[in-house]
């Protein structure tokens, strides 16, 4: 059985109905997990949930639980109606895009919380950010039941967090990744890049720049973390950006390392440019 247009499912019953109804078909289901604002980097990973073969399912759901109190919940960008044509474009099976009020109840109490991996980096600045995360994503593998997962490595923090999270809870979903996907100038493609005009997205490159320093440094052999973390610190910092962290970790686990493993290991950064909190990590 296979979907001949693409289908848009709002409610998780059918959502859920449909998935059941594949699987009794022995279908595979592929799921690229995205909260909307699609750009190249997303599209990506589509094209590899297509190469799976199977059913590739979309889902676009801003989740409300992983923002802080402060943080860009309420403006971050939405546009559902050219989300679901670049979907339908690269051939995406069905869309799932449901409410906030039909995921989480009006007195939802339960979550799930990976407790190691989430404290490092991100976890620190963000305290319950990958709690919500690893929360959403539980649902939305309970609703479309994929075999396969896609994330982006540009999370790869997340992408740690949620290898870690299916290993302990014997989660029946593989976990797949696509490479970082670049503007012209290094920047990473991401939904919050649209924040920024031409000239601040130009500038917001050296991020990206920094990390090449810091790959340069480990590729001339040397594996000393501060000596790294100084060198991308010193070469990213200028009046707009403010760093947030820089860490040398382990690539699989995302957990800070005291040396660097040559092909085992990444640099992971956060900034804060402008009003603007970026991502960015390379491996070494
Ligand atoms: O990476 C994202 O866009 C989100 O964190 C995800 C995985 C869709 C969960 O809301």
């Amino acid at each position: 059985m296979g979907v001949k247009s693409m289908k848009i499912i709002r409610s998780p019953k059918e959502m859920a109905e449909f998935a059941k109804e594949l699987k009794a078909n022995s279908q595979k289901i592929t799921l690229v997990p995205t909260m909307g604002a699609l750009h190249e980097g997303h599209l990506s990973l589509v094209k590899k949930a297509k190469e799976e073969g199977g059913i590739c399912v979309v889902s676009i759901f801003v989740n409300p639980t992983q923002f802080g109190p402060n943080e860009d919940f309420a403006k971050y960008p939405r546009q559902l109606e050219s989300d679901f044509k670049a979907c339908e474009n690269e051939g995406a099976d069905v869309v799932f895009a449901p409410s906030a009020e039909d995921i989480y109840a009006p007195d939802f109490s339960t979550y799930v919380n990976e407790e190691t991996i989430s404290a490092n980096l991100c976890g620190k600045s963000r305290p319950k950010h990958f709690r919500g995360v690893t929360t959403v994503l539980t649902i939305l593998f309970n609703i479309v039941k994929p075999d396969v997962a896609i994330f982006g490595e540009k999370d790869a923090q997340q992408v740690s967090v949620v290898k870690r999270m299916v290993r302990d809870l014997f989660m029946d979903t593989e976990i797949k990744t696509v490479p970082i996907y670049r503007e012209e100038s290094g920047l990473a493609m991401s939904s919050r890049n649209r924040y920024m005009d031409p000239l601040e997205r130009k500038g917001a490159a050296r991020i990206y720049k920094a990390l090449c320093e810091g790959k340069r440094i480990s590729d001339s052999g040397c594996t000393n973390v501060d000596r790294i973390k100084a060198a991308v610190i010193n070469s990213v910092s200028n009046a707009k950006t403010r760093v947030i962290y820089v860490e040398i970790v382990d690539s699989e686990t995302s957990l800070p390392i005291s040396e660097v493993v040559p092909g085992k290991s990444r640099i992971s950064m956060a900034v804060w440019y402008g009003q603007i909190r970026l991502i960015d990590n390379i491996l070494i």
